[in-house]
């Protein structure tokens, strides 16, 4: 697909994206693998990872973040809290960042964005909350610019981020219950004037009922609304 221009952005099910630049860079977003019940079982991820890039600290976004960065090498991004802790947890390299800003990888600046939604894990009885939940706009050099929303509401400063960073492909949760769904996610395009859509967060649980065609069907132009199975690529 030329929007990506060599980059291949594939869906492993739920709100987990491995992206892989055309300079070769991998990096995988919101591991959630060996319990994910959309993950594509059969799935091999690429020997070396250089970064696990984590929008908020739920374990559908983390479970798989330390053991996946230990076994591929990765270094994991995500705000500050949530970086402290898994350091706790046995990650040896993180980048702790925060809204806002931005970190410069390899042929690939990483932007933390805003998210409406909670961050936390439960640890026995214990929620221990860990900062904010985020999005992440990737601006990938002699690529596209690539925005996973997170797990969000709409809110009408995805507005800024189009403004600022005029993403190409919006990975946007659409699934409902604990996110947007496809009426709310309508809002959201037209704040971001993407030119593609992956649909993501929906279908892996029996609440998260939304789905691509409903949104497709909600849009002026529905075909911009990626069809994926989880395993398969952009
Ligand atoms: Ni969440
Ligand atoms: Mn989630």
């Amino acid at each position: 697909m030329s929007l990506l221009k060599g980059t291949k952005v594939t869906w492993l099910g739920h709100a987990t994206v491995l992206v892989e630049t055309a300079a070769g860079l991998t990096l995988l977003i919101d591991p959630f693998l060996q319990h994910n019940p959309s993950y594509p079982k059969d799935y091999v991820l690429p020997e070396k990872i250089d970064y696990v890039l984590l929008t908020h600290g739920h374990m559908d976004h983390t479970a798989d973040a330390v053991p996946v960065a230990q076994k591929h090498g990765a270094t994991i991004v995500g705000i500050y809290e949530l970086t402290s802790y898994l350091t706790g947890k046995g990650a040896e390299k993180t980048i702790g960042m925060n809204l806002g800003g931005t970190v410069a990888l390899p042929g690939v600046d990483v932007t933390m964005v805003e998210a409406k939604h909670t961050s936390s894990i439960q640890e026995g009885d214990q929620i221990v909350y860990l900062g904010e939940a985020a999005g992440l706009v990737l601006t990938i050099a002699d690529g596209p610019v690539v925005y996973h929303a997170g797990d969000t509401a709409v809110f009408s400063d995805m507005k800024l981020i189009q403004a600022l960073y005029k993403p190409e492909l919006a990975i946007l949760p659409i699934g409902g219950h604990f996110t947007m769904g496809p009426r709310e996610a309508v809002l959201a395009v037209e704040y971001l004037q993407p030119k593609q859509i992956l649909p993501v967060h929906w279908g892996t649980f029996p609440p998260l009922k939304g789905t691509p065609e409903q949104l497709a069907s909600l849009l002026p132009d529905g075909s911009i609304v990626a069809r994926v199975k989880p395993g398969q690529s952009l």
